[in-house]
């Protein structure tokens, strides 16, 4: 077969492990999965009847358009609903905006390292990836400015930082938006956003609404526990949202998805509860960290970096010898972080787990 000829260069994205496979392959009763950032709980129990309620509906399609969700997100962020695209997944926009911004030549400036698909986005365009190091694990945002050129279509910035958790705050977003020129589109990916325990966790809402040239990428599928239906949103000007209109599917978000995405909406308490209960779950895995002597960083999302360096095996063989024991994590080096690995904030009962296997890996 003859594909096209950037397909080569675009990396396949490859998932965590998946439970089933680890309990058969090592014969584990109990497997604790802390690798994909996964919310460790159900849906709101309302979303989960809304969406058994919607079972025969299954033979119509869809609103295309997705309306009730999108007026009810307009409501909700106080945006205009003409400025707002939902999409089957916020990987699904991330994908659409590079289609709708990237020609072959250009370039886009992103961290390193940040969330995978950034790279793969551009390599599906013919687009040059323009990496700028993170600095102390957090985005350097006056380098990434440096690095805006004249092929730049596009800059990334992900908050907090997937897979470090490191967070900007919002003013130093703001300031940096000021300075890119009107026609580089800066993508903000906030999939973490409702986990950062700040004051300025909102503060981000108002950049799109006084730059054209603004998107923030935000997801069901962290907090609100629906990563399997697939549906995440963008908050961007009107011909952002017309642009990608033009290219996505006809129906590219399902109908459960709508619904759910809509019901959780109503559930704002139960949200906060979730974001209280992460930070309080996040200090706890950190101090249990801490007392067996593995380094972390401070994170504000619902997963954090733990050093895998010094422990009974070279750090290349523990993600590989915590799974055999039944822990799913996600191996730093695959991230391009050698040397850490990247753990979900879980459960009390998966992070108890957690601590107890890590630590028979730490020396006497
Ligand atoms: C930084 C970042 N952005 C976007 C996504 C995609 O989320 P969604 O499930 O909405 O496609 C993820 C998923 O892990 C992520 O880590």
């Amino acid at each position: 077969m003859r594909f096209v000829s950037t397909l080569k260069d675009v990396p396949p994205y490859e998932p965590g492990a998946r439970i089933e496979d680890v309990s058969a392959r090592y014969g584990l009763d109990e497997v604790v999965k802390l690798a994909s950032n996964e919310f460790p709980l159900p849906p709101f129990d309302e979303v989960k009847a809304v969406i058994a309620a919607g079972i025969d509906d299954l033979n119509r399609y869809p609103d295309g358009h997705c309306r009730e969700l999108r007026d009810a997100l307009a409501e909700r962020y106080a945006h205009d609903a003409g400025g707002v695209v939902v999409g089957n997944g916020s990987c699904e926009l991330l994908l659409l905006l590079g289609e709708v911004m990237l020609e072959s030549g250009d370039e886009v400036v992103f961290a390193d390292p940040s969330f995978l698909l950034y790279r793969g986005l551009c390599m599906r365009r013919g687009a040059h990836p323009v990496t700028v190091p993170l600095r102390e694990l957090t985005h350097d945002l006056e380098a990434m400015l440096a690095a805006v050129g004249r092929r730049t279509r596009m800059v990334i910035v992900c908050n907090p930082n997937n897979p470090t958790g490191t967070y900007l705050p919002a003013a130093d977003l703001a300031a940096f938006v000021e300075q890119v020129p009107e026609d580089v589109l800066v993508v903000v990916d906030e999939a973490y956003n409702e986990f950062v325990d700040t004051d300025d966790w909102q503060d981000t809402l108002k950049l799109p609404q006084r730059h054209e040239n603004v998107v923030l990428l935000r997801t069901f599928s962290k907090i609100y526990g629906l990563c399997g239906l697939r549906v995440g949103y963008a908050l961007c000007s009107a011909p952002v949202r017309e642009a990608v209109d033009r290219v996505r599917q006809p129906f590219n978000v399902n109908g459960p998805a709508q619904r759910a995405a809509r019901e959780a909406l109503r559930h704002g308490d139960q949200m906060l509860m979730r974001r209280r209960q992460t930070a309080e779950l996040r200090r706890r895995l950190q101090t249990a960290l801490t007392a067996i002597g593995r380094p972390t960083v401070p994170s504000q999302a619902n997963f954090m970096l733990v050093g895998s360096r010094g422990l009974r095996c070279p750090h290349e063989q523990v993600f590989e010898t915590l799974m055999s024991r039944g822990v799913i994590v996600r191996d730093g080096a695959a991230l391009g972080l050698p040397g850490w690995l990247r753990v979900s904030v879980g459960t009390q009962h998966e992070i108890e787990v957690l601590i107890e296997r890590l630590s028979r890996l730490v020396p006497a």
